[in-house]
């Protein structure tokens, strides 16, 4: 028995990372699945390796006219939406506070913050008539245990964690579960804006020394996350942040 089966999902930031993986699983457990991101080429890649189960549809999700129209094509397409994964992510570069301009600490919070409330003004009442829905937020571990360096992107990363738990209370009587997940960090296409530096082991090493289990997340961690939350397994489960950080938040 598949874990999705018969549930629409539309995944933000899917053209690559952990948007990608997520699309992926989702699929393979029975979802159908919209891919999103300000990427077309990249989301249309994704879409056509995932066949007649996937769409693919530019969205830059921090512009309510592209969450509208978002949302609306996965009705037309797919009938309804039951989970929503809001995991396109924007960050500065690593370095010191003082130094990021004024439009990159706008862009983090327009694409990490305000895109969570977008989402929510469009597909809220369309659960709240099912009286169900999955929303998962991909935070951050920096919003929980920040570490020098990425001062504007953390707190609107812990902004995304924290609104996960305010939307769960609220959502609860509707039969809307959200959370939020809290990878640590990854070798995906952000990682050197992350590090501050070029992505080679040497650097990733430096990072290594603060994550118990010796590794950087790999997006099918956080896949597999999103999964057990959007699934029945998670029924019970709201309003939690999940690190998926092989112990760095401890
Ligand atoms: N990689 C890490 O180390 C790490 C750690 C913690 C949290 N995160 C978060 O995970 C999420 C996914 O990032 P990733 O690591 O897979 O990086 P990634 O760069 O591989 O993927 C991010 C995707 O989001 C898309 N995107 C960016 N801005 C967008 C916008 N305004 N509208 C639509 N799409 C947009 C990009 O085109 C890209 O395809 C982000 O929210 C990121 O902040 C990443």
């Amino acid at each position: 028995m598949s874990m999705l089966s018969n549930k629409v999902a539309i995944v933000t930031g899917a053209a690559s990372g952990f948007g990608a993986e997520i699309s992926r699983l989702y699929v393979k457990e029975g979802a159908k699945v919209v891919v999103a991101d300000l990427n077309e080429e990249g989301a249309k890649k994704i879409a056509a390796e995932l066949g007649g189960s996937a769409i693919a549809v530019k969205c830059d999700v921090s512009r309510r006219a592209d969450i509208e129209n978002l949302v609306a094509a996965a009705v037309k397409q797919f009938g309804t939406v039951d989970i929503v994964v809001n995991n396109a992510g924007y960050t500065h570069r690593n370095g010191s506070m003082l130094t990021v301009e004024e439009a990159q600490f706008d862009r983090c919070f327009d694409v990490n913050v305000k895109a969570i409330y977008l989402m929510a003004q469009s597909v809220v009442p369309l659960m709240r008539q099912k009286k169900s829905g999955c929303i998962i937020n991909v935070g951050s571990v920096s919003g929980m245990r920040p570490r020098p360096g990425l001062v504007w992107y953390a707190a609107s990363k812990a902004a995304a964690n924290l609104v996960s738990k305010a939307m769960a209370v609220e959502l609860a009587p509707d039969g809307i579960r959200v959370n939020a997940i809290c990878p640590v960090m990854s070798a995906t296409g952000m990682i050197e804006d992350f590090m501050g530096m070029a992505n080679t082991p040497e650097n990733q090493a430096k990072f290594l020394g603060g994550i118990p289990m010796g590794r950087l997340a790999k997006p099918i961690d956080i896949a597999k996350a999103a999964l057990y939350l959007a699934s029945d397994l998670a029924d019970f489960i709201t309003g939690v942040e999940l690190p998926v950080d092989g112990g760095r938040s401890v």
